[in-house]
Parts: structure tokens; sequence; C-alpha cells
């Protein structure tokens, strides 16, 4: 390795390591971040296989964090489809403006909650959405808040249409069932902590 390239790869190392501290410093400020880290490279993969969007025209993220999982997902998706990704913390928010320059994408700050009201205002139709991923952590919500979301996320996606969620736990897997007429899980052990990806087709 010659000098140019060894001073290439300690900025990139030093780089690499202040993101992975500032993002340990915002799950340390708010809990509801819910992972230490960002997705590993294997499982942003895996995610990314399992949301099977080559011909997407609608998908939509909960939960973006500092942007892993929706960069790959602007890089992989088709040129005519868009992005609607949604984040709740304040710093992950600031963050993910530098990756809203691509006009495919929309960038909103709030509480996937009210993604109702949320994909309305971005002109999101209720049984269009191709996809939707996410990362939010189920297991903080409420029994009432988890059905009053998964109806809602199902009453966005069209007929065929898929739910790609990674978790720690399997706890979502009955409640998934409840909604989709097809529930399939996989583990990605390769990632901090492991985590479940599911695929739920409507
Ligand atoms: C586990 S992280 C997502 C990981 C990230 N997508 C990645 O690949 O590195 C969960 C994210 O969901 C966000 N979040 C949690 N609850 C939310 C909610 N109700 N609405 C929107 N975002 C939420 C958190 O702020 C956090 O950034």
């Amino acid at each position: 390795m010659d000098r140019k390239q060894s001073a290439k790869t300690k900025t990139g190392l030093a780089t690499g390591i202040k993101n992975s501290l500032a993002y340990i410093k915002t799950f340390v400020d708010d809990k509801g971040v819910a992972a230490v880290m960002p997705s590993s490279r294997y499982l942003v993969g895996r995610t990314l296989r399992a949301m099977n969007f080559k011909h997407a025209h609608r998908i939509i993220e909960y939960g973006a964090a500092a942007g892993v999982m929706t960069r790959k997902i602007l890089e992989e998706m088709p040129k005519s489809a868009k992005l609607l990704s949604i984040e709740l913390n304040s710093d992950f928010y600031e963050k993910l403006k530098s990756i809203e320059s691509d006009s495919r994408m929309s960038l909103y700050h709030g509480d996937v909650r009210c993604i109702d009201l949320i994909a309305k205002e971005h002109g999101f139709s209720m049984g269009e959405v191709d996809v939707i991923v996410s990362g939010i952590p189920f297991a903080f919500l409420s029994r009432e808040e988890r059905t009053e979301l998964l109806t809602k996320t199902s009453a966005l996606l069209k007929p065929g249409g898929r739910f790609v969620a990674y978790q720690v736990t399997t706890h979502l897997i009955p409640i998934l069932k409840n909604h989709f007429r097809e529930v399939k899980t996989q583990l990605e052990i390769r990632n901090i902590p492991p985590h479940f990806v599911f695929t739920a087709i409507k």
C-alpha cells in the first residue's frame, strides 16, 4: 500500500469511528433509537433482498436513523420509484437531510404512528404502496399502538405488497399473522445485536 492509499484508509477509518461514536451518543440520549450501532451490511443486504423492490413504485421506510438502509434502498430502487422515509429522532433527522438531495426521496420528521396522515400528505394513497420497511422498536409500543400501526400499514399496502420488519425479538410474529396472509422469518446473526427479519405479505 503506498502512502496515498494508506492516508485514505486512515481517513476512512477515522470517519467510521466518528460516525459510530455519534450513533452511540444518539442511542444513549434517546432510548427510542433502540440500536447501539447502525445496521450491518449483512442485515441491510438481507432486509433489502426481503423487500424484493426491483419493480416497486412506492416505498416507505419507518425509522431511517443514520440512513444506512435508506442509502442502499435509493441505490437499488427503480429510477421512477418514490421513497418516503420517516424518523422521529431530531439528530438523525438533521443528518438524513443530506440524502434528501435525491429527488426520489421525501423525508419526514415525526412519528410513524401517524403514518396514515404522513402518507396522505406526501401523495402516498391507501392500497398503492409496494413495500414498507421498518426498523422501529415495536416492543416499545403498547399492544393497542402496535395493532393500530399494523392496521394502517396493511391498509397502505397494495394486495401482494410486503411489510419487512427487522427486530431483535420474535414477539411481532403472532401480531403480524393477524394482519397479513403470509409471514416469513429469517435470522441475521452478523449484526450487533443479531436481528430477525420478518417478511409479511398482504
Ligand atoms: C433500530 S433504529 C433503525 C436502524 C436503521 N434503519 C439502520 O439501518 O441503521 C430505529 C430507528 O427508529 C426510530 N424510531 C423509533 N420509534 C419511531 C417512531 N415511532 N416513529 C419514527 N421513527 C421512530 C428511532 O429514532 C431510530 O432511529
